[in-house]
């Protein structure tokens, strides 16, 4: 018995993580283990009747759980980032998932845009460091008195920008990006042990040739992690020349490891190559603590209550999450079932079918009791 904490959210998220949980549920019953799941109600409604984004009775309640099913947060009645960062960021940092897994893999009976390319040809994993960067949230924005600014903070405005900022005329906005050796080791490390157990490679992506500071450390630590598994090849890459190679040369990876932010971006790009992002999920990670699993998509909105939202990436997610709790076999009979699904067009109108999200998650959950 597992005791999974579930957060449907906002949008088309309730609905997908419902199915999500049906297909881990018969996944349970195939494999001999059981699921006592614990619902919390967290998400825009509740932010608009209450005013609370996350409790700390929330966390505190959270983290009696090994792992968290997540659904979906965003909704046009919220301005946008208060439950993105309020909620979804939040959990990342406050359980320490430092790891964002995100496989690219394109699955048997799916469509690529990439011409000619199979599945064999796309089948990498990118490891997202997901607790520092540009995501830190240190920065500031103001304009003329509004702030007291530092004597050299001044000077250095004037000289760089020939702005006066003691003026209301300008104005200035901020943000850093903040990377610690050891922040960097955990997460460099964690590709490397992964690319242990695959085709044996590791690829850096950054952006060292400007950024040098940030991306400098870590570059440093990226050679001495990589010093210690001399069987696994290292590359490093930039970040604008990975786009090309992730469009040109998909079948040269094997793990790619990256910074925050260039790891939000290109697993989008990754998401599309794999078919789309009803077909992309990921993992946030702490190998010891707290970690969660969600779709990659957001809640999109306009299709909540429709049932044409597409569970695929959810349940996928789902089967990463039952990787992660030690039941690997069912995870990986999952993603099978759902390339059964695919292979038999029993999908959702984004993949040219016409089943609902819930026929969906019926038929995989059918394939699983075979
Ligand atoms: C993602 C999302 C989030 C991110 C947003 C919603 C905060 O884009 O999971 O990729 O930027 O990490
Ligand atoms: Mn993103």
């Amino acid at each position: 018995m597992y005791r999974i904490a579930s957060i449907g959210g906002d949008g088309i998220g309730p609905e997908i993580i419902a199915e999500g949980k049906k297909v881990v549920d018969a996944a349970g019953d195939a494999f001999g283990f059981g699921i006592e799941w614990q619902d919390f109600d967290i998400g825009a409604d509740r932010y608009l009747s209450t005013g609370e984004v996350l409790t700390e009775e929330d966390l505190k309640e959270l983290a009696k759980f090994r792992a968290i099913y997540f659904g979906a947060i965003g909704d046009d009645r919220v301005r946008p980032g208060i439950l993105e960062k309020g909620i979804l960021l939040r959990l990342r940092f406050h359980f320490d998932q430092y790891i964002n897994l995100r496989p690219i893999r394109l699955l048997r009976g799916v469509s690529t845009p990439l011409a000619g390319k199979r599945p064999e040809d796309i089948d990498f994993v990118v490891v997202r460091e997901n607790t520092e960067d540009f995501y830190v949230g240190i920065g500031s924005r103001f304009k003329g008195k509004e702030k007291k600014i530092m004597e050299v903070e001044r000077e250095m405005y004037k000289v760089r920008f020939g702005l006066d900022v003691e003026s209301d005329a300008e104005e200035v906005a901020y943000q850093i990006g903040v990377t610690t050796r050891e922040g960097s080791r955990r997460a460099i490390s964690y590709a490397f042990d992964l690319a242990e157990k695959r085709k044996k490679k590791v690829t850096s992506v950054d952006k060292a040739n400007v950024l040098s500071e940030v991306y400098g450390l870590w570059r440093d630590v990226f050679s001495g992690v990589a010093s210690e598994h001399p069987g696994v090849r290292n590359e490093f890459t930039f970040v604008d020349a990975v786009t090309m190679w992730f469009v040109k040369n998909p079948e040269w990876f094997d793990v790619v490891v990256t910074p925050n932010m260039f790891g939000d971006i290109i697993t989008d790009l990754g998401a599309m190559i794999q078919g789309g992002m009803g077909l992309a999920p990921g993992g946030n990670i702490n190998p010891t603590g707290t970690s969660m699993f969600e779709p990659i998509h957001g809640s999109a909105p306009k299709y909540k209550g429709l049932g044409v939202a597409n569970p695929f990436a959810t349940i996928w997610a789902g089967a990463m999450m039952l990787d992660y709790i030690g039941e690997p076999a069912a995870g990986a009979a999952i993603v099978s079932a759902i390339e059964r699904a695919i292979r038999e067009g029993k999908v959702t109108r984004d993949m040219s079918g016409s089943l609902s999200t819930s026929q969906v998650g019926d038929f995989v959950t059918a394939a699983l009791k075979k």
